[in-house]
């Protein structure tokens, strides 16, 4: 699957059908998501892969909207040291790593983590050292269910070309 079909195709699953993704699988998610660009080249990040079925389950259980992480393959967990940039460093670790499970055939969706007060439970679940932050949860996994694609803003409506 080229890029621009990944990005096109990507979109969030919250149901996942309990099957456990290979280390390799995992692997090569967290690669991408290293890959991604950041202020200053600071590549702030650590990458947190949970897969054991009951630390999932508490971590789901700590979040307001995230239940299904519980039953996903794996939950990668995108964490970086308090940078200048990074927010937008983890943001576009986390969005490497969702195109690329597409590009996989997994399922996924984001999780927010910045900005939420169960980042502290869920930071001592995983060992969090301080002064890090959990930027995004990433449930990823399978889901035998036809792909529904979100709806999305017009092309026409949100490109404006010179001038706003
Ligand atoms: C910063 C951020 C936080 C999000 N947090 C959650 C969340 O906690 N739970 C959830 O189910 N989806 C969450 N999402 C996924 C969005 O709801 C989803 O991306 C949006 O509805 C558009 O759907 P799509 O991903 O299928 O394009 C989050 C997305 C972003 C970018």
């Amino acid at each position: 699957m080229d890029a621009i079909t990944a990005i096109q195709q990507r979109h969030s699953t919250r149901r996942f059908n309990g099957e456990s993704l290979t280390q390799s699988a995992l692997k090569r998610l967290v690669d991408a998501g290293r890959h991604a660009p950041t202020g200053r080249n600071e590549q702030p990040w650590e990458f947190v892969v949970v897969t054991q079925a009951d630390l999932l389950k508490q971590i789901a259980g700590e979040t307001e909207h995230g239940r299904f992480i519980a039953d996903a393959g794996g939950c990668i967990i995108v964490c970086c040291e308090e940078t200048t940039y990074y927010l937008e460093d983890g943001c576009a670790a986390t969005e490497n790593i969702l195109i690329a499970a597409t590009a996989m055939e997994l399922r996924s969706c984001w999780v927010a983590g910045d900005k939420k007060d169960y980042c502290d439970p869920i930071g001592k679940l995983i060992n969090l050292p301080d002064g890090m932050k959990i930027v995004s949860l990433i449930a990823v996994g399978y889901n035998d269910d036809a792909a529904v694609p979100t709806p999305k803003r017009a092309l026409d409506e949100v490109l404006h070309w010179e001038s706003f």
